[in-house]
This record gives C-alpha cells, structure tokens and sequence, in this order.
C-alpha cells in the first residue's frame, strides 16, 4: 500500500473550523489530501482557510449551517466543482446538550436532532453518488453515548444513537458498492464542544461539566482516526475511558449504568 493513501485524495470534513475536525482537516492535508472545509462559522472558517493556503495545503473553505439542507448539496457541490470529486465525507459537525429531560424544551432536542442527525443525514446525500463512484469512505463522529447512555444528555445520546443506526445500516447496504463507513466514537477530547453546549431552555449553559478520566487533545483523536481510516474500520472507540466505557456497557450494562450514574449525577443537582 502507498505510505500516504490519501494523497490527492478530497477529504470533506463538516464542523472543520474547531476541535476534532480542523486537527483531522490538518492531518489529512499534511497526508497530501485536498481538503474541503465545512463549517457555520464564517470567521473561524476564513481563519483555518488562510493557515492552511499559507501551509501550501490544497483546501477549500465553504460556510455552510448543516441543518440547512441547500446549503449542504450547494456546498458539497462547490468543493465538487474545486476538486472535481469526493472521496471522503466525514460528518463531524456537532453540538451537546446538558439538561434534566424534564427540564429541556422540546425544541432543544429539535436542534441538536437537525445539527447532529439531519446535518450528516443532508451531507451524506449530496456527496453519495461521487463517493460511490470514486469507492470511497464515509466516517461519522459519533460518541460514547453513540452505543451507550449519558446522564444529562438525553437529547445528544439519541441523536448519537440515531446516527449509529442510520450508518452502520448504510454500511451494509453499500458494501456492494466498495463504500466504506467507519464510527468513530470519542472519549472526552478537549476542544470547544461543551463550552457552548445547550441547556435546557436552549442558552448556552452554565452547569460545569462531569468528566470521567483525563481529556484527550484533538490531535491525537486525529492521529488515531487517520490510521483506522487507512486501515478501513469499522469502529474506531477513543481513549481508555472511552474503551472502558464501551466494554463494561457490552458486558454489563446495568454495571455501566450505575456507574455512570454515580459519576455525572452531581451535574444534575
Ligand atoms: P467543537 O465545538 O470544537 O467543533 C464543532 C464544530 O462544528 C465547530 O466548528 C462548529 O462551528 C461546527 N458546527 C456546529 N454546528 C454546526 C452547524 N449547524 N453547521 C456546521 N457546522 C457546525 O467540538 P468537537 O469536540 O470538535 O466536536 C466534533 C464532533 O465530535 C461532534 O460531533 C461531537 O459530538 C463529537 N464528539 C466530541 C467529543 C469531545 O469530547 N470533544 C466526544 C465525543 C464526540
């Protein structure tokens, strides 16, 4: 295989202005890869933009709010048009909820459901026909609370679990076509994603968040999704907490849930 099998490969990556995606963006650009750089924010996205022309990395910026599902096909059809193609789409964009249930108006659950859920739903759409004709991949961030439940984050877990069904369903149903789906599903990586995580009336909150073990630095999330995307995986669980937490809630659930329980419960008081 060649030592850099994404080389002149197009990358597109959403939510690629912050965090995971703008560690994972660099990373595949330093591989050789043209990057298509997604994201709502326009003044972070002109910001990553510049780093990566004055790098000499091949990247294109598009603003693009992934709940809105014309701007994902006339984004994905701009970077198309840049590139010529897509090879790899990787649905990043998210934001989390912290809130009791009882507590989180409906339309909060609405908005992380349209950002978490819709926005790769609307993404996957409109790079399909290119990524299946090029074989290429689909990787989606998912979370812990992806394959298991989290205290306080009723409204994140199920648009995790929502996306676990949608794609590893998808993933079936294009084996045929040479499309690979990979999950990646974190631990606690230190980016900006908890600092403007929704309460329940839908503000930014202000309940310090519980975290189990130490964070992770993006970079090194982006080190380890690079390599399970050359090797093709299927799921790709980050961090020791975060493997902790996927076997003991295979093997035990109920263990995993009074434990877990035990560890965010001050965030609800
Ligand atoms: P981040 O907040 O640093 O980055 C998220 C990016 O998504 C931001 O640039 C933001 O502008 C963008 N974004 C948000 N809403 C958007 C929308 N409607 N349209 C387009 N872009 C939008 O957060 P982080 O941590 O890098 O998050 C990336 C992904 O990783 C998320 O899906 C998150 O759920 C997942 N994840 C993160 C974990 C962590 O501990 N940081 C743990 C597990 C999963």
């Amino acid at each position: 295989m060649s030592k850099k099998p994404f080389k002149e490969k197009v990358v597109v990556i959403t939510g690629a202005a912050s965090g995971i995606g703008l560690a994972l963006a660099r990373k595949f650009a330093r591989e050789g890869a043209f990057i298509g750089l997604m994201d709502m924010d326009r003044a972070a996205l002109e910001k990553c933009e510049k780093q990566f022309a004055d790098r000499g990395y091949h990247a294109v910026g598009v603003v693009c709010d992934v709940t809105r599902q014309a701007m994902c096909e006339s984004a994905v059809a701009k970077i198309t048009d840049a590139f010529g193609h897509i090879d790899v789409l990787v649905n990043n964009a998210g934001i989390t909820q912290r809130s009791v249930f009882a507590e989180t108006k409906v339309e909060v659950f609405q908005r992380v459901m349209d950002v978490n859920f819709f926005g790769a739903l609307y993404c996957t759409k409109a790079a399909l026909d290119s990524i299946i004709r090029r074989r290429g991949m689909i990787i989606v961030n998912e979370s812990v609370a992806g394959f298991a439940p989290l205290l306080g984050r009723t409204g994140y877990s199920a648009s995790k679990h929502a996306l676990h069904g949608l794609f590893t369903s998808l993933r079936c149903e294009l084996r045929h076509t040479g499309v690979h789906v990979m999950i990646v599903c974190p631990g606690f990586i230190k980016t900006n994603l908890q600092t403007r995580a929704l309460g329940g009336a839908g503000n930014i909150t202000k309940v310090p968040q519980s975290r189990v073990g130490k964070q992770d630095t993006p970079e090194s999330a982006a080190e380890i999704i690079y390599r399970g995307a050359v090797k093709r995986k299927n799921m790709l669980v980050l961090t020791w907490i975060g493997k902790t937490g996927y076997w003991v809630s295979r093997i035990t659930p109920v263990m995993y849930e009074k434990i877990m329980t035990r560890q965010f419960r001050s965030e609800l008081s």
